[in-house]
């Protein structure tokens, strides 16, 4: 097992290539419809917008499907964040193109980052797609579906400095119909030096505050009880009202959607160490339902690779933020992202990212070896000079680190009480319910009459894993 993929994440690539559908009546296939066929792959704002690309389709007479042999448009929204990202998508791509020989009719699409950074050349090179659409160009869909179907090629790779969508109401495809993603911003404007998104995401811009409240609204009206507002830095997030100039920060729009329905729990994800400040924790403290969990990468616990990643914060700072969460928020559970084996990383170096890992006591964390990406600052500043064997090596251990935090963290949790949303069966036991507490631990425990996936129950929790809390309803 690539040892990155050993806890589960929603952001990243252990849920690569699901397939998306809708269960929603709105959506049911009907005869005159061509059928859609999409595939996510990447982090949550790729899950996100392929939601917002359903709708674009769905608004000019596409239907969704599951099965891809019915499909007469089959698109992959992919993700180039590591070179193995790319790698799977390449892959599948070769398989549908043999399943296109067997029919003719079908056109194949690429979006996402991959579509922006490879621009013409999965197009015309390689010839593997017909259509090749970049993040900020999802609107132009229909047109460039046209051209295809006049026989030409369809290529829009612009990106752009406003396009947040905002008006686009997301079909909700593949949803349990209790947690949902609300995308708030796109684009960043760090220049981490090892990383791609700024060049296949663009600018960073601000999506107004009341269509993310309205949309907030309506899930809470359809059911849904857990949002998470997504970005790449949301700490960053900031709106200026066109008439009144009024400044609206993140802190400020966290309060709006909290202020929405105490009963909806909201979560937001990524927090940038550098500009996760007192403001938004004092907010978290005043709401018992923003939930009580940061994801705050750290990706290296050394402060000369820190300097050498650009990320602008060295250890005393992330250090520093971590005691303010647990002054301010004492309940927080916080989690990680790291990279092993950045340029020039030496043992020393790697060892301060163990320590890290122990002295911040994350209940979990995504961890990756680098990954040389091109065009990136890294790329054309920096040797990618730490061995593959070495890279791995520190790697592992990282992962053992961070499974052994895990596990004595949530061991300290046996004996608690926790409020948990139900979201489903347990994927073990339809005997059992799955749902989080605030702190976004998976809880799974023995169904009790009288209550459904949406509802909260109290649950007192008997044992645990690295990973999951088990207990009983109370
Ligand atoms: N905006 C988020 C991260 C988005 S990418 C943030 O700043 O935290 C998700 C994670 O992928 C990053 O946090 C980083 O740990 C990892 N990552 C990004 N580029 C990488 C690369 N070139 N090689 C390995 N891991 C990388
Ligand atoms: Fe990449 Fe850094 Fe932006 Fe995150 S903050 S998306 S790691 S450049
Ligand atoms: Fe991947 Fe693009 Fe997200 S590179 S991680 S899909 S922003």
């Amino acid at each position: 097992m690539n040892p990155s993929l050993s806890n589960s994440r929603i952001i990243d690539e252990s849920r690569q290539g699901e397939p998306f559908y809708s269960t929603d009546s709105e959506t049911l296939t009907s005869p005159e419809l061509k059928q859609f066929y999409i595939e996510s792959y990447g982090c949550a704002m790729n899950f996100s917008d392929s939601e917002i690309v359903a709708s674009i389709l769905t608004e000019c007479k596409y239907s969704p499907t599951r099965e891809i042999e019915q499909a007469d448009l089959v698109l992959l929204n992919t993700c180039s964040i590591r070179e193995k990202a790319e790698e799977t998508v390449r892959k599948r791509l070769r398989t549908i193109d043999q399943l296109k020989k067997q029919k003719p009719g079908m056109t194949v699409g690429i979006l996402g980052c991959m579509a922006e950074r490879l621009k013409k050349t999965l197009l015309e090179e390689e010839k593997l797609v017909d259509l090749v659409v970049g993040p900020d160009a999802y609107r132009d869909l229909p047109n460039l579906l046209n051209q295809v179907d006049d026989g030409d090629k369809g290529i829009n790779v612009l990106l752009s400095r406003e396009e947040t969508y905002a008006d686009i109401n997301p079909v909700r495809l593949q949803s349990n119909g209790v947690t949902a993603f609300i995308s708030i911003m796109r684009g960043c404007d760090n220049m981490c030096s090892f990383c791609v998104v700024p060049f296949t995401r663009g600018r960073e811009r601000s999506r107004d505050p009341f269509t993310i409240v309205s949309e907030a609204e309506h899930l809470f009206g359809a059911g849904y009880r857990d949002i998470t507002l997504l970005g790449q830095n949301v700490d960053s997030y900031k709106w200026i009202h066109p008439e009144t100039q009024e400044v609206y920060s993140f802190a400020r729009l966290l309060e709006l959607v909290a202020q929405v329905h105490p009963d909806l729990r909201v979560r937001f994800s990524t927090s940038h160490p550098k500009d996760m400040l007192d403001d938004v924790l004092h907010m978290m403290a005043k709401y018992e339902n923003i939930c009580k969990y940061i994801h705050l990468p750290v990706q290296s616990g050394n402060s000369r690779i820190l300097s050498l990643m650009n990320r602008t914060y060295d250890r005393a700072w992330y250090e520093d933020r971590i005691r303010a969460i647990r002054k301010i928020v004492p309940d927080c559970a916080i989690s990680s992202d790291i990279i092993a084996g950045f340029c020039t990383e030496t043992e020393e170096e790697h060892q301060d990212t163990l320590s890290m890992i122990k002295w911040a006591d994350y209940s979990m964390s995504y961890m990756f070896f680098y990954s040389e990406r091109p065009g990136t600052l890294a790329a054309r500043k920096y040797k990618d000079d730490i061995p593959e064997d070495v890279k791995k090596r520190r790697l592992n251990e990282i992962v053992q680190v961070q499974n052994e935090v895990s596990r004595a963290n949530l061991a300290r949790d046996i004996g608690k009480t926790f409020k948990v949303l139900i979201e489903g069966d347990s994927k073990k036991s339809d005997q059992d319910f799955k749902g989080r507490n605030s702190q976004n631990k998976m809880v799974i425990f023995k169904k009790i009459p009288g209550v459904q996936p949406g509802d909260y129950v109290n649950v007192l929790i008997e044992d645990a894993t690295s990973a999951t809390l088990m207990g009983r309803a109370v």
